[in-house]
């Protein structure tokens, strides 16, 4: 299942999952408040995570990895901002995460991948640079070393 804010959103997943072969479910939800009601295997977030407000990302996070089944993958990104790239999204409701803030809300899962990538993202149509944070860590099983 995966969710976006908007219609808009959730009808361009629906034609790039159907585009791939991918049998996939989409629905209109918000970020900052759905919740996952049976855990799973893969919490995949890319793109949206600036859109939390930073007050409450440490308890999202809680929430995404207590939803996620032991040996399951959460594999996050975010925005970065860096001083010698200009600024480019003129979304008001996003924040950007500090250097390092995705990484520190996985302190206590084991890391199978985090780095900083810089990219031209193409996305909006027009091209422009842009850095991210990238985490992939995966919930321990129960007794697992
Ligand atoms: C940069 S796009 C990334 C889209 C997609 N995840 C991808 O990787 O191609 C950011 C998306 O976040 C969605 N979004 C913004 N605020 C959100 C929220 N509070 N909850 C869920 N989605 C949100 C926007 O509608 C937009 O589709």
């Amino acid at each position: 299942m995966g969710v976006d804010i908007s219609s808009v959103g959730v009808r361009k997943s629906e034609e790039r999952a159907s585009r791939l072969g991918v049998k996939a479910r989409f629905q209109v939800g918000d970020l900052r408040t759905c919740r996952l009601r049976h855990r799973v295997d893969v919490v995949l977030c890319s793109g949206a995570l600036n859109n939390i407000p930073r007050r409450i990302r440490a308890a999202r996070s809680e929430h995404f990895k207590a939803s996620t089944a032991p040996g399951g993958i959460n594999a996050m990104n975010a925005d970065v901002p860096k001083p010698y790239i200009p600024p480019y999204s003129k979304n008001p409701y996003a924040t950007p995460f500090r250097s390092g803030e995705l990484l520190g809300y996985y302190g206590d899962r084991e890391i199978l991948d985090s780095r900083q990538v810089e990219f031209m993202s193409t996305a909006s149509g027009v091209p422009y640079r842009k850095a991210m944070d990238m985490v992939v860590a995966r919930k321990p099983r129960p007794g697992a070393h």
